[in-house]
């Protein structure tokens, strides 16, 4: 629900954005992301503001912005509409110039001379978020603007407190959007409405029945070209602190009192103080092989491209259940799911020793978005059991669903609060994983195409065993798929 749209609403007057400026436009995720979404907007319809592209390259002028803004959509989308993509190039204007020079801003000031309420996205290294905001201050453009700030939101939580402090010396805490596009994700909205608006999850979603949770979030890739930023982050920065902390509180949370921005943020940051802080003796790192070899890593590299680690929620809901997430590259398949798994019944002399497994709930993520409740049914013929799966695909027509990019950036523009995250928020989800930043252990290296380091396995032994994901199926027909 959009919040701070109306002409009074928040401090500065109207919220909604009357020129979108954006920094790093001539980077490399503009080039993969960015113009993208602003064309699946344009084609929506749903933009109607100048488009400011910042950046330092001085061989860059505004039919250059255009012509990379063309291929970038060609190469994601496999073509462009002429009609639609006009219109988007119309819009856009490019300020070339050094980051650190005040020259810039003033040249920018001046392309800004008509519209008082820019939303500025900072696309450019953490670093150098503050320099730009002290300089745009230092030009008057700060008032009455609002920010989009990329992930990572700091490198560990006091640089995290720091980038705070010098941001919020200059602005207020409602003129700052910290992007994580997993909030931008469908599936990832849908997890509260599947838990909120289906009573029957509700009663079994705790201690009493929940046996333990995992989580993945594996690609089948390396870290390309990105060895540079990849080797001073790692799988806990990179995945953890954010997307995999966001989707625990999602699936974890209590139910808000209102579907409104406020509500939200107040019941996920009750879940993050509940999150007791990592224990490094929990968690297994590990790197794969060949990763040492990408360029911008350093030979004797000992970030993690791998995590897996246990954490516990202390709160009257969770207490006593483990949830086990692990997050790698060069891992078997480009897959994100959720798996509730409850408890086995009791003894009743139908059901005991040989039932196959346990009533489970994933929430696949990506690719192919669903959920599958999966319950052990008597296999017909026999007095044997098996599983029986009644999986729910989520998305009607794929492709069709607004991009995480397009959805955020669209937020944005409108004043829409709601899939941003507040500052005390991410000063929890570092809180919760420094001890593993300060005490990191030993590093395994694992073998590319495998499930991460064989050490994975004695974090979840005694409990359970890591879960094959639930592979989507290629099958006709429209949402909704039932079987066996
Ligand atoms: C980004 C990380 O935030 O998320 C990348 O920096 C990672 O390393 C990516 O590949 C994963 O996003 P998705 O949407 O492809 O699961």
């Amino acid at each position: 629900m959009p919040v701070d749209v109306s002409s009074n609403g928040a401090k500065g007057g109207e919220r909604v954005t009357d020129a979108l400026v954006i920094f790093g436009i001539t980077g490399d995720l503009a080039r993969k992301m960015t113009f993208k979404a602003l064309y699946r907007l344009e084609a929506r319809g749903k933009l109607d503001c100048p488009i400011i592209g910042v950046g330092r390259r001085t061989d860059w002028h505004h039919e250059t912005m255009k012509d990379r803004a063309k291929e970038s959509i060609e190469e994601a989308l496999g073509g462009v509409d002429k009609a639609v993509f006009d219109r988007l190039a119309a819009r856009m204007r490019f300020v070339s110039g050094n980051f650190d020079n005040q020259g810039t801003y003033t040249k920018l000031a001046e392309e800004l001379s008509d519209y008082a309420r820019p939303l500025f996205y900072l696309e450019v290294p953490p670093s150098l978020y503050a320099g730009i905001v002290d300089h745009l201050n230092r030009a008057g453009l700060t008032e009455g603007a609002r920010f989009v700030i990329e992930k990572p939101f700091g490198h560990d939580r006091a640089s995290a407190e720091d980038l705070q402090t010098d941001l919020t010396e200059i602005l207020d805490e409602d003129q700052i959007l910290r992007i994580d596009h997993y909030l931008g994700k469908e599936p990832v909205m849908d997890i509260i409405y599947l838990r909120f608006a289906n009573l029957i999850l509700d009663p079994v979603w705790n201690r009493n029945y929940v046996a333990y949770v995992q989580m993945t979030l594996a690609e089948n890739f390396g870290v390309h070209d990105r060895g540079a930023f990849y080797d001073r982050v790692g799988t806990i920065r990179d995945v953890i602190q954010n997307h995999a902390l966001q989707m625990l509180a999602l699936v974890t949370m209590e139910a808000p009192s209102r579907n409104q921005t406020e509500s939200i943020r107040a019941k996920k940051l009750e879940l993050f103080e509940s999150v007791r802080a990592a224990d490094p003796a929990h968690c297994v790192r590990g790197q794969y092989a060949e990763y040492r070899e990408v360029e911008g890593v350093a030979p004797d590299s000992t970030t993690e491209t791998f995590a897996a680690l246990e954490l516990r929620i202390d709160n009257w809901r969770w207490s006593g259940v483990p949830f086990f997430i692990r997050a790698g590259k060069e891992l078997p398949v480009k897959q994100t799911e959720i798996r509730v798994v409850f408890k086995r019944p009791p003894p009743t002399g139908i059901a005991d020793s040989d039932l196959p497994g346990h009533n489970e709930m994933v929430i696949r993520i990506d690719p192919s978005p669903g959920a599958r409740l999966r319950f052990i049914a008597k296999r017909p013929g026999s007095d044997k059991f098996e599983d029986a799966d009644l999986d729910v695909l989520f998305e009607k027509e794929p492709g069709t669903d607004p991009e995480p990019y397009e959805r955020l950036l669209d937020d944005a523009i409108r004043g829409d609060m709601n899939l941003f995250t507040p500052y005390d928020a991410i000063d929890q989800t570092w809180r919760i994983v420094q001890p593993l930043l300060d005490d990191p252990g030993e590093l395994y290296i694992y073998e590319s195409g495998t499930w991460g380091p064989p050490e994975a396995n004695r974090l979840v032994k005694g409990v359970c065993n890591w879960a094959e994901p639930w592979r989507p199926v290629e099958q006709p027909g429209e949402g909704m798929l039932l079987g066996g």
